[in-house]
């Protein structure tokens, strides 16, 4: 059976590598005489995965000493309910910026536990630009400032990381994380569920400043407490212990592929790639975001008659690209070029594309 070049946004392709070394570990870990995955987590195999999980994340994002790491079940969406809890006082402001679908749904998460203000959006746009550094109303007094660093439907990214001045900057790096050189001392915290660029869906990961775990937040029951969580070395309760191995397994492959400055010159190739493809179509095939945000990661594109959608995408599938049909809020087509999607993927759907439009245009 080939395996077909996969544009699922999340969960996402992962690297065949990774698959084919989970397959040859998934009846016995090393000479454990079990799957990991069916051993304790506080047991020696599993804790040494663990161990070596963090210190190859650390290497790999090049985190300061001064930021924690929580591995955690629940996704993205569970820490962004969970960000005004631990780092808001109750019924203090926090500031989000309004990038897209997540920085909404961050938004949404945050507002029944704090005054969760919207700093900016584009929503009126249709989520097609970022709102100007400019435009932005920040609280003074706010907990954080929050944004989406990338949108992965709406395919709009933030290229620099906006200044906030002393308020700490939290930003969900859910679908770019790992893409690019990040300094991560500029934030106060970023996070990311890991189904996009990092591993398995399952697990997420939250890395922030430790002196943000200062804070007293608001009450909350240990299990949702990340103070707790990271004196339990993120074990409070059974971790997702397959993922995190999964997650591992990732992390350690793009160290052996060179680590986030060569996925960073990849990305920038595939997706200029991807977007030539659509400008230079004629109008044939169509992205609305204006060039200085579309994301490296997520390309949304229209075809210029909605009624070719099913052809382009069952023919496709012929050719053994799958997974490119856009999200339900947006309509359309939306390819996901994460970090395991090797550059002959994006130049097979870029060809296709041309033939597609030869054979309609
Ligand atoms: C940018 C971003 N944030 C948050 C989420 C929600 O993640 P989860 O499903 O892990 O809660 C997603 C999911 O696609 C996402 O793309």
């Amino acid at each position: 059976m080939a395996r077909a070049y996969n544009f699922s946004p999340g969960p996402a392709a992962l690297p065949e590598a990774v698959l084919r070394q989970a397959q040859a570990e998934m009846l016995e870990f090393g000479d454990a005489g079990a799957s990991i995955v069916e051993l304790s987590h506080r047991g020696p195999e599993f804790l040494e995965v663990a161990r070596q999980t963090e210190a190859d994340l650390r290497t790999l994002l090049a985190i300061p000493d001064d930021y924690a790491v929580v591995f955690t079940a629940g996704g993205a969406t569970t820490i962004q309910a969970l960000l005004p809890l631990n780092f808001a006082a109750p019924g203090q402001a926090v500031d989000y910026v309004l990038t897209g679908h997540w920085g909404k749904t961050a938004w949404k998460q945050a507002r029944p536990v704090a005054d969760a203000r919207i700093a900016a959006t584009s929503e009126a746009g249709g989520f097609r630009d970022l709102p100007p550094r400019a435009e932005w109303t920040l609280s003074p007094d706010a907990a954080y400032v929050h944004v989406t660093a990338n949108e992965t439907i709406h395919g709009v990214e933030f290229r620099d990381i906006p200044d906030v001045g002393d308020v700490p900057l939290i930003a969900d790096f859910s679908s770019s994380i790992a893409s690019e050189p990040l300094d991560i001392s500029r934030f106060g915290a970023i996070y990311a569920g890991a189904q996009k660029n990092l591993g398995p869906v399952g697990i997420a990961v939250l890395i922030v400043r430790r002196d943000l775990l200062a804070r007293s937040g608001q009450p909350r029951a240990p299990i949702f407490d990340y103070r707790a969580q990271l004196e339990a070395e993120s074990m409070l309760n059974t971790p997702p212990s397959w993922n995190w191995y999964m997650l591992g397994l990732t992390v350690r492959w793009m160290l052996g592929q060179g680590g986030v400055a060569a996925f960073a010159e990849r990305n920038a190739r595939k997706a200029a790639l991807l977007y030539a493809a659509i400008d230079e179509s004629g109008g044939f095939y169509r992205n609305d975001v204006a060039p200085a945000a579309r994301s490296r990661m997520n390309v949304p594109f229209f075809l210029h008659d909605e009624a070719l959608n099913e052809a382009f995408l069952a023919d496709a599938r012929a050719a053994g690209l799958v997974s490119l049909k856009g999200h339900r809020v947006l309509g359309g087509m939306r390819a996901s070029i994460y970090n395991a999607m090797p550059e002959a993927g994006v130049q097979a759907l870029a060809d296709f594309m041309r033939d597609f439009q030869g054979r309609h245009g």
